[in-house]
């Protein structure tokens, strides 16, 4: 048995009233899509190519389905949305399909994010059993509104699926529905193709009637019964949120299994591809997503969220530090209302303190920046101490310039480095500098005017002021 995926991501998904394609809602960060993706490709070792049927122009989204290790998903274009059979003829028409060799399609709504492995497992070892038989799943629901029924003869046998749309009262009183996950031998869609007919009241060529052709063709269909939560389906806002509770249980309860102390799972929310070391604290309303990966014995607080980010053992973000495609060294400290940017990099035990913004700011051991600063395009030594209110200028309106600043170097509160600019081992920056022009390594760079101190001069100041203040009043009476 040769297994090919296929997901079904094409339609229009209409019930979610909202602009983004509904296979492409986000779950914890990550696609709705990308759930029964991850499923069949951790299957991998059973399927092999995994065809995506998408709508003309393919889905928008800077997050392409990938999963490490396995080869890209194979894009399938369905050039109208004319039904769940049309998504596969689709893909059977592909010349990926016809050149390889599949002997089964193992086909999955995209649009149900809860399926698992175990399942899929489950429908491949009944299908290897039976090779020739078409293999559905179905669930037992006390509300089937809005799912195919399964219609079965007096003996138990499956002869329809009935949707919705077309049921009679008596159909739709019926509690087992069809869960949209199939295992589909390859002569009987070769068979089907151009072979369905529309529903008559949608125009959609159903995948659904494939089972009353294969029983009227002395076919055996097969039913697997999966739970009613591993099939939930998302065609409305309100059950994107139901399956994301769901999802959010299951992945922080694999965290946790690992050693990871959430302190309120129900407040938490961490990818599906988000990694996490023993011994990490996480406090609530944090979100962690995307690639991000967490090292052990982290202590991450309210209302963190990173994403893309890697965070060495044993760092400590403060509450409400926000990152993106920011590497945080082992022990570093970051926070309180931290702002690191893609290009962020620091190193082993790097501090970065409170409204501290960070950008392409690569930060050498040790190095510290523990308030109100704007750290961008710079690279900045080992040890170096970065004052605050202290800017990198490296911006002029039109393009971006580098500074670069050697280890153990000190700048002073409030100095502006304005870049391009290097600074040299060592160096001191007093503060309140403007710095427009390299320092050597070792200096000392002062920009302060002549100070000037008068005694009493508070005093005088006063009584001028004053003065002029009685003037101004007489002259207005008169
Ligand atoms: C479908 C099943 C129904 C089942 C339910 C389970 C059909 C006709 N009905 O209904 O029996 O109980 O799933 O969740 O299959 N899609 C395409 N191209 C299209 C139309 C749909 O790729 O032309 C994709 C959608 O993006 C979606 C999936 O197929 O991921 C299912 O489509 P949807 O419209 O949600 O079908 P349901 O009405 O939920
Ligand atoms: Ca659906």
């Amino acid at each position: 048995m040769i297994i090919d995926g296929v997901l079904l991501a094409a339609g229009s998904g209409t019930r979610m009233r909202s602009p983004v394609p509904k296979v492409l809602s986000p779950v914890l960060g990550a696609p709705l899509l990308s759930y029964p993706y991850r499923a069949l490709v951790r299957l991998h070792e059973r399927v092999g190519a995994v065809h995506v049927v998408v709508p003309p122009g393919g889905l928008p989204g800077d997050r392409p389905l990938e999963a490490p290790g396995s080869p890209p998903p194979l894009y399938v274009v369905q050039e109208r949305p004319d039904g769940t059979f049309g998504a596969c003829e689709a893909v059977i028409s592909s010349s990926a399909f016809l050149s390889g060799s599949s002997t089964h399609l193992l086909v999955l709504n995209g649009d149900g994010p809860l399926v698992d492995e175990t399942l899929l497992e489950s429908l491949v070892s009944l299908g290897e059993d039976r090779p020739g038989a078409l293999v559905l799943t179905t669930a037992h629901l006390d509300d089937p509104t809005g799912y195919g029924r399964i219609l079965r003869d007096p003996s138990g046998r499956v002869f329809a699926i009935r949707e919705e749309s077309a049921a009679s009262a008596s159909e739709k009183a019926i509690g087992e529905v069809n869960a949209g996950i199939y295992l589909i031998p390859r002569p009987i869609l070769l068979e089907a193709a151009g072979r369905i007919a529309p529903d008559p009241r949608k125009g959609e060529r159903y995948l659904t009637d494939l089972v009353a052709r294969v029983v009227a063709q002395a076919g055996e269909v097969l039913t697997l019964s999966v739970s009613p939560e591993a099939m939930r389906g998302v065609n409305t806002q309100e059950e994107l949120s139901l399956v994301t509770a769901v999802l959010r249980e299951r992945i922080n309860r694999l965290h946790m299994g690992r050693g990871v102390t959430l302190q309120d799972p129900l407040r938490t929310d961490i990818g599906p591809e988000v990694e996490i070391g023993p011994g990490t604290v996480i406090l609530p309303q944090s979100f962690l997503e995307g690639r991000t990966r967490v090292g052990s014995s982290c202590r991450i607080g309210l209302g963190v969220h990173l994403l893309d980010t890697e965070v060495g053992d044993g760092a400590v973000l403060r509450d409400y530090v926000v990152a993106s495609s920011a590497v945080i060294g082992p022990k570093a400290v970051v926070g309180p209302f931290a702002h690191l940017r893609p290009g962020t990099e620091l190193g082993l035990e790097v501090h970065i303190g409170n409204f501290v913004e960070t950008k392409k700011a690569v930060l050498g051991p040790g190095a510290k920046a523990n308030h109100l600063s704007y750290l961008g395009d710079v690279t900045v030594g080992a040890r170096t101490n970065i004052g605050a209110g202290t800017i990198t200028c490296n911006y002029d309106g039109y393009e971006k310039f580098e500074t670069v600043i050697g280890e153990d170097v000190f700048v002073g509160s409030d100095s502006q480095l304005v870049a391009p600019l290097s600074v040299g081992d060592g160096a001191v920056i007093a503060a309140g500098s403007t710095v427009v022009s390299d320092l050597p390594p070792g200096a000392l760079y002062l920009t302060r005017p002549s100070p000037e101190l008068r005694p009493e001069g508070a005093l005088r100041y006063h009584e001028r002021r004053r003065d002029r203040r009685k003037k101004n009043k007489r002259k207005e009476s008169s």
